[in-house]
């Protein structure tokens, strides 16, 4: 055979990743990309002069390794969730990695793997599969109703069904924006508990645009609770790529047996204790983008759309016959939205007030397109 014949087919890949695809948002270059959940501020000048100053220190000692347990960040992150999340927080409850998606994945590799199970409520992130698909972890989705919110009985019954070895509860949910009440995720603790004993992970990396509280308080005497975190969205650090989690410090003691030594860089570390000095600065922009966000929902509905309630950075709207259809629609008029395969919806992450106006005069072009019945998906990504 040619050499450049040779495809992934051609492999000894594990039989369990043929003929799947890899995560992939487009990264398409348009003037308004509102398709992946990202901040559209970028980083304050006073917060880049103070990275660079960070980084500066942090590449005079880059001959050695890292803080392999990034305790001085642990530190400030725990801080920030004490600060914000109504729950006392220490260092010993906080692990850091590479993007919250290192902290899924460090979770299942500890708590999932081979003969293992992990269940969702789907339409969510599709990380949450994929990761598990990635770990040998066997995926189970959960039930949502009509209105994308969960039922406490159907979801509490779905897990006594499958007894799952890990429970995820994103919130609020992607793609649909959609909240968890706390007794929700309780009863959901409480049937994951009788079933497993299993770990509930609420991944919360879009709470800080919520009309509600974090769920930290619930980690109070639940030790296989946990709550995963992001610098990504409220931070606005996407390209930093820090996620944490918050739990009882024997859950941070177990994913150390899966992680790889020093895999926080130094520069990692440097810029996110950057970051989180800045907390107060960043957090108003936060408050901006949650007028946005509101301003998008009232806007949509008033044009016709049937818009899910959102308490994140972004909104789900519809409904289409073919959604993929009208997402190319707004393409041609310069706006990215994302399709995440959800039966007759789009979703569009809230930009700056003038990316939204962009993307509402694009949607007002076309309401004609709105209310037919919706046909199922080939596949979802969230
Ligand atoms: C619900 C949810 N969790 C986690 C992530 C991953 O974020 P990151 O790896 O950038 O921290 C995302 C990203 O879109 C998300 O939507």
């Amino acid at each position: 055979m040619n050499a450049t014949d040779i495809t992934i087919d051609d492999l000894p890949v594990r039989d369990e990743l043929r003929g799947k695809s890899p995560y992939g948002a487009p990264q398409l270059d348009v003037p308004v990309r509102l398709n992946t959940n990202e901040n559209p501020y970028p980083l304050p000048e006073p917060l880049v002069e103070r990275i660079a100053e960070r980084v500066r220190e942090a590449a005079r000692h880059l001959n050695r390794y890292p803080d392999r347990d990034a305790v001085e960040l642990r530190t400030g992150l725990a801080e920030y969730l004490t600060k914000t999340g109504g729950h006392p927080v220490g260092p010993e409850n906080v692990w850091a990695a590479n993007g919250s998606n290192e902290v899924i994945q460090q979770l299942l590799q500890t708590f999932g793997g081979p003969g293992r199970t992990a269940l969702g409520f789907e339409p969510s992130y599709s990380m949450h599969a994929l990761i598990a698909r990635g770990t040998g972890t066997a995926w189970v989705s959960g039930p949502r109703g009509e209105d994308f919110t969960l039922d406490p009985a159907a979801a509490g019954k779905a897990i006594a069904e499958h007894r799952p070895d890990v429970v995820f509860v994103t919130t609020p949910n992607n793609p649909t924006g959609t909240a968890v009440p706390a007794e929700t995720v309780l009863a959901l603790y409480e049937a994951a508990q009788a079933a497993g004993p299993a770990m509930v992970v609420v991944d919360e990396a879009y709470v800080e645009f919520s009309h509600g509280a974090s769920l930290l308080p619930l980690l109070e005497g639940r030790p296989n609770l946990v709550v995963s975190r992001t610098m990504s969205k409220a931070f606005g650090a996407a390209g930093l790529r820090l996620g944490y989690l918050a739990a009882h410090p024997a859950v941070v003691d177990a994913v150390q047996l899966v992680r790889l030594p020093y895999h926080l860089s130094a520069v990692t570390q440097a810029t996110a204790l950057a970051a989180l000095e800045h907390t107060d600065t960043l957090l108003k922009y936060v408050e901006q983008l949650k007028g946005e966000r509101d301003r998008l929902v009232a806007a949509l509905r008033t044009l016709g759309y049937d818009v899910t309630e959102s308490d994140a950075n972004f909104v789900q709207f519809g409904t289409f016959a073919d959604s993929h259809v009208v997402w190319r629609k707004i393409l041609d008029r310069g706006v990215l939205v994302r399709d995440n395969g959800v039966p007759g919806r789009l979703r569009v992450t809230a930009g700056t007030p003038a990316e939204n106006d962009a993307f509402l005069d694009a949607v007002g072009e076309l309401v004609s397109y709105v209310g037919a019945t919706p046909t199922p998906p080939k596949e979802q990504s969230a």
